[in-house]
């Protein structure tokens, strides 16, 4: 395996944790410049992690001889110009979500990789977490059947920077914050070859004086019959709710990242400091996590990148992925101004075709099955359809 140098390009929220997840647990791949446009934060950054250099120059971050992957942890409106950069370089390139501000922009961050022949690995991380790539497998080997429904939950009171609120920006509120990341959950569980057909979307302002939404709910109707869900809120009291179900024709799954971990904590102290990201209080009730980069899925989203690298492969989450998410939030927009379903526009599906959910085929002397019961008394009960006549009947079919 090789050890990385990489650039960082970012000294904020998401550059702290992208560095600790890597240079935390005795890491091999290490950062060897980052870059910031504040010498302070730079220097201070830098000292921090131990890293070797800083610099306020973005283009000597991205040249860096002794550099061979570059890192984007900036804010959304310098995705584009910081993949550029990488492109030129012939440097593999790792972008924080959303890839772009639009379906537009990010198309042309997938076709600047695409062209320069250089990796383009998109990071998510929430597709990453332990729990669920474990729930992602159990789907995938057949656990819980067809997939009919993915909710995804992420909702807290409100980003930590100035930049996140001006929709010049980053391209719109919390769909394009926070969407981003359930829109790639519910692709990760209903499939990713699943096309997204179309979009129907609610959103307002309801809190904070801004001019994007603060609050939005999605569905996504997916080729197979399948539908996302997704619930975002930056008005949301209690710290950072991070959920998942998956409903399926045989199963279920329910996922709980944040809030009820099983880690929860009393003090009636002045707090202990930092409980978790977003955490709105460090006294009373606690839910703290206990490894957050590897909870939040930082550990498994790098090793799949570097591993991806190195083996020639596709990683799990790829700029095509970004785009893709881009324009099912550009679904979601259009749909919120029409009120009606929208479509999701792409340029090229690279998915294939998914078959529509099947129906039971089950039967029981020449009559379809609809449904088996188990009664309180332990008898099982058939409900039935006459195919000839569609009238519905009760039987009885074993027990006392
Ligand atoms: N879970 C995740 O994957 C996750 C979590 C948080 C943020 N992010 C993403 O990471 C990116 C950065 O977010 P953050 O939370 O670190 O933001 P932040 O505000 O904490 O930090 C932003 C960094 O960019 C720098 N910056 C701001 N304006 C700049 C400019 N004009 N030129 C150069 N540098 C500038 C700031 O100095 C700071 O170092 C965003 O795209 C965000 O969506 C991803």
């Amino acid at each position: 395996m090789k050890a990385h140098q990489l650039t960082m390009l970012g000294t904020g929220l998401i550059g702290e944790f992208y560095t600790a997840t890597l240079h935390g647990q005795r890491g091999r791949d290490q950062v060897r410049i980052v870059f910031s446009k504040s010498k302070e934060r730079a220097g201070a950054f830098k000292d921090r992690w131990s890293i070797p250099e800083a610099t306020t120059d973005l283009k000597e971050a991205v040249e860096h001889p002794a550099t061979d992957v570059v890192v984007v942890g900036l804010p959304n409106y310098l995705h584009e110009e910081a993949v550029g950069l990488a492109a030129v370089a012939g440097k593999p390139v790792l972008c924080t979500k959303p890839l772009g501000r639009s379906a537009e922009e990010a198309r042309r961050m997938l076709e600047t990789v695409e062209r320069a022949g250089v990796f383009g690995g998109y990071l998510e991380d929430l597709c990453y977490t332990p729990k669920t790539l474990k729930a992602i497998k159990s789907v995938q080997s057949g656990a819980i059947g067809d997939v009919t429904w993915v909710r995804s939950r992420e909702t807290h009171p409100g980003p930590h920077s100035a930049w996140f609120w001006d929709g010049r920006l980053t391209g719109g509120g919390a769909i394009v914050d926070l969407g981003c990341h359930c829109i790639e959950i519910i692709r990760s569980f209903v499939g990713k070859g699943n096309r997204p057909v179309e979009v129907m979307c609610t959103t307002d302002t309801l809190v904070h004086p801004i001019d994007d939404e603060d609050n939005a709910i999605a569905l996504i109707r997916f080729e197979s019959g399948a539908t996302g869900q997704f619930e975002v809120s930056w008005t949301f009291r209690g710290g950072m709710d991070l959920r998942d179900e998956v409903a399926g024709t045989h199963g279920t799954i329910w996922l709980n990242h944040f809030l009820r971990t099983g880690f929860e904590m009393f003090t009636a102290g002045q707090g202990g400091g930092y409980v978790a990201e977003k955490a709105e209080t460090a006294a009373g009730w606690l839910f703290p996590v206990g490894d957050e980069a590897s909870e939040l899925g930082y550990v498994d989203m790098f090793s799949d990148m570097f591993s991806a690298l190195e083996d020639g492969r596709s990683p799990r989450e790829t700029f095509y992925d970004g785009y893709v998410v881009n324009a099912v939030m550009d679904a979601a927009y259009r749909s919120a101004k029409s009120r009606a379903w929208e479509p999701v526009e792409l340029f090229e599906w690279r998915g294939g075709a998914t078959p529509r959910i099947a129906k039971t085929t089950e039967t029981f002397e020449d009559q379809i099955v609809i449904k088996r019961e188990v009664l309180p008394d332990g008898r099982t009960k058939l409900i039935l359809k006459d195919p000839a006549s569609g009238d519905y009947t009760d039987r009885i079919v074993s027990g006392a």
